[in-house]
Parts: structure tokens; C-alpha cells; sequence
């Protein structure tokens, strides 16, 4: 029977990477999980904005210097996340105290300050930084997102702030990040941000594809009884990664989970009630076999797809190492129990686990004894 654990079968192919809170360094089971199985750790929520600067000028690295510290350490690579963003970033950095956009030099000025601060104080210690963070609009026929620092700086605040971190710290990796690249209209809006990025001369080093996918439930189907239809997004793998690269050489998946809880009919923001409870919240007593087996199927096919692409892909960060602390659980509907990733509550490897060590395995199997990984860190 095959030991290897996920990270031996990928054996350097690109990293596999989480995504930690602070409250994962005092549970030793989590650091003996960690070390063992990762590679490479993001901090969930410390390095955002509201965290590191809440007042301006007011900077806190406490939490975001014990998890730096944890990978240098351990010999983990550390990416930075996040310093520009809509969320978790303090109404100052971009409004004035009337909710009007601050003038465009003013949030320039945070903007260069936060970030030259940040960069300085964790460079050595974290290889590449999430400069900008979800920039593109979800809404077809918008290009850019209406985010606060665009209202007041103006389109060119992206073009900014990787200037600005460009000038930062010139070792450091750049790095635009975004969710919903496996749906084309939207990956057209991150090509093209990438391309006229690129056209202007600003230095990006690497896309990061969020990947926050799910298993795809046709509306009022009992998800305890009936099996999910395919989702659209998994014939969407390699479309994502090559159309990133073409973009952007170095692609890297930055914050990956497959949830398996069905939409709400009642959309974002649904409340969890008794008679809503069975049909939006069907597994907080555990995972039936088939609900296993369909994201089994579809972890091994992004496996599949991240080993066969390793010469485009540096590396492949879940969100969170097990399902109980997944943002999923609050999100689109609070207070519902989901399993998104490859270990459980209780850090047990699940079935997609192996699935995805299975799929490497095979992947490297089926490959000529000849071909190499070029370094594209
Ligand atoms: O810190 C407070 C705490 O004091 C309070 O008691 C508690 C009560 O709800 O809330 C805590 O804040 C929460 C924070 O996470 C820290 O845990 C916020 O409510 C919660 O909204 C916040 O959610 C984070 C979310 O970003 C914010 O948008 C998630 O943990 C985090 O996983 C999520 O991560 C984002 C990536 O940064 C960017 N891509 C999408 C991804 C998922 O949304």
C-alpha cells in the first residue's frame, strides 16, 4: 500500500501550501500536521491591512512576524497576503471621515507608506507578496472592481502599488491574486489586467488562480441521497492554467477548497433555520460515501492537472488545513458545517487526500523519464 504523503508524491514538482491563523501554532497536533504535509504557508488574516496598520501609522506585526517566523523556521516558504484590497482594510487608508474617496495623493500616500513599511519589515522572510488582491469586477461589461482605493486614486492604483512594492523591495515576488479565473468571462478581465499591466512596464512575477470551487448540486436536489451534476469548472482546469500562463508565466494556485454544501435557492446572506437546515446544510453529521467520491473525482483531476502543468505552476495553496476552520463554514450562509479540504475536524487525510496523491502519482508515472521542471519561481 502507497505511505507517501501528498507532499513526497509531489516531491518538488511546486509547492503545497496553507493558509494559517495564529491559533494553529499552539495546537501541536496542527504544527506536527503542517510540517509534515506543507511546504509553504500564507497567513489567512494577519497581514491584511485592518490587522497590520488598523490606525494609520499604527503598525502591528506581532501576529504576522510569529507565523513568518513558524515557516522561516521550519524551512517553509512564506507568501504575503495581502497589501491592497477592498476588504479588511481600514475606511482611513482610502475615505474621509464623511465616507467621501480621500484625493487621489493622500491615498497614494498611504498606499506607498503601507506598503514600503510592510515589504521592509518582513523581507528575508517572505518570498513573494499578494500585492493587489481581487481587482477585477464580478459584473459583465465592467472591467475593474469598484473598490475603494480606485475611487480615489483612479484606475492606475494597481499599476501602483506593484510600483510601489517594485520599489520596496526590488527581491521580493510580485504577485496579482483573484478568484473566479475558471470562469472565462472573468479570466478574460485578469488576462487583461495582466496584459495592459504588462504593456505599461509594471513588474508582476506571478498570478495567483484562487481556486474557491464546489461541487455543483442541480437546485432542490437532497444532497444526502442524490449525486452532484459535474461542475463547469473542472473542464475549465487546463483552459485556466494556460490561458493564466500565456498571461503571466508563473501561475500559482493561491487558495484552493472544493465545498461541498448546495447554494442557497435564497442566495448570500440566507439565515440557517429548521425548515432550510436539511436542504443547505445536509452534512453536519458527516460526508456520505458519494458526496466523498464526487470531490475525490475532482481533487484528483486538479492534481492531475497541477502535476502535468508543473513547468507552468509554482505551487498549490489550500485555504486552511482542515475543514473546521474553513471561512466556508460562514460563508454564503453562517453557521453551517462544510468539508472542503483534505483533512478533517479531526486532521484525519479524507478521501480526496489520497485521491490527489494518487492522481501525482499517476500523472509522474505516465511521463517520460526525461522531462524536467524549469524553475520559474
Ligand atoms: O477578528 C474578528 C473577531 O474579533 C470576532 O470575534 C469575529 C466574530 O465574527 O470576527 C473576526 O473577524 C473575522 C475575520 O475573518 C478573522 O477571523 C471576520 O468576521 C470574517 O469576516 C473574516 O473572514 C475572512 C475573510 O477573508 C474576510 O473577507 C476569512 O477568515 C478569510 O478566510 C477570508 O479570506 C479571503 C482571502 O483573504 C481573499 N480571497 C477570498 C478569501 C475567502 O473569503
Amino acid at each position: 500500500m502507497e505511505s507517501r504523503t501528498l507532499k513526497q508524491a509531489i516531491d518538488g514538482s511546486f509547492l503545497l501550501g496553507a493558509a494559517i491563523s495564529i491559533r494553529a501554532l499552539d495546537d501541536p497536533a496542527q504544527v506536527d500536521l503542517l510540517t509534515r504535509e506543507f511546504d509553504q504557508i500564507t497567513a489567512e488574516n494577519v497581514m491584511k491591512p485592518m490587522h497590520v496598520q488598523p490606525r494609520p501609522g499604527e503598525f502591528t506585526f506581532d501576529a504576522g512576524d510569529r507565523i513568518a517566523n513558524f515557516a522561516r523556521d521550519n524551512g517553509m516558504t512564506m507568501i504575503g497576503h495581502t497589501l491592497a484590497w477592498h476588504q479588511q482594510t481600514p475606511a482611513w487608508f482610502t475615505q474621509q471621515p464623511d465616507g467621501a474617496p480621500l484625493s487621489r495623493e493622500a491615498a497614494l500616500s498611504h498606499l506607498r507608506e503601507h506598503i514600503f513599511t510592510v515589504m521592509r519589515h518582513f523581507r528575508g522572510r517572505v518570498l513573494g507578496w499578494d500585492v493587489v488582491n481581487e481587482a477585477t469586477s464580478d459584473k459583465e461589461g465592467e472591467f475593474l472592481r469598484d473598490a475603494p482605493l480606485r475611487r480615489a486614486i483612479g484606475d492606475d492604483y494597481v499599476a501602483q502599488a506593484f510600483r510601489f512594492a517594485a520599489e520596496a523591495d526590488p527581491d521580493t515576488k510580485l504577485y496579482y491574486n483573484d478568484y473566479g479565473a475558471e470562469r472565462p468571462p472573468k479570466r478574460e478581465r485578469i488576462v487583461r489586467l495582466l496584459n495592459e499591466l504588462k504593456r505599461d512596464g509594471v513588474r508582476v512575477d506571478g498570478i495567483g488562480w484562487q481556486a474557491h470551487l464546489g461541487l455543483k448540486w442541480e437546485p432542490g436536489v437532497d444532497a444526502r441521497t442524490h449525486e452532484p451534476t459535474r461542475a463547469p469548472w473542472a473542464d475549465e482546469i487546463e483552459p485556466t492554467i494556460l490561458a493564466l500562463h500565456a498571461a503571466c508565466p508563473n501561475v500559482m494556485v493561491t487558495e484552493l477548497d472544493l465545498d461541498v454544501l448546495p447554494w442557497p435557492a435564497t442566495g448570500m446572506g440566507t439565515v440557517l433555520t429548521d425548515e432550510n437546515r436539511d436542504a443547505i446544510d445536509p452534512f453536519r453529521d458527516g460526508v456520505p460515501d458519494h458526496v466523498h467520491a464526487a470531490q475525490s473525482q475532482l481533487y484528483a483531476e486538479l492534481f492531475d492537472a497541477f502535476e502535468k502543468h508543473r513547468d507552468k505552476l509554482s505551487r498549490a495553496t489550500f485555504w486552511c488545513v482542515n475543514d473546521g476552520q474553513s471561512w466556508l463554514n460562514n460563508w454564503p450562509v453562517k453557521g453551517r458545517t462544510t468539508h472542503p479540504l483534505l483533512f478533517d475536524r479531526a486532521n484525519r487525510p479524507k478521501p480526496a487526500y489520497y485521491a490527489a496523491r494518487d492522481a501525482v502519482l499517476r500523472c509522474k508515472r505516465g511521463r517520460s523519464p526525461f522531462s524536467s521542471k524549469e524553475a520559474i519561481r
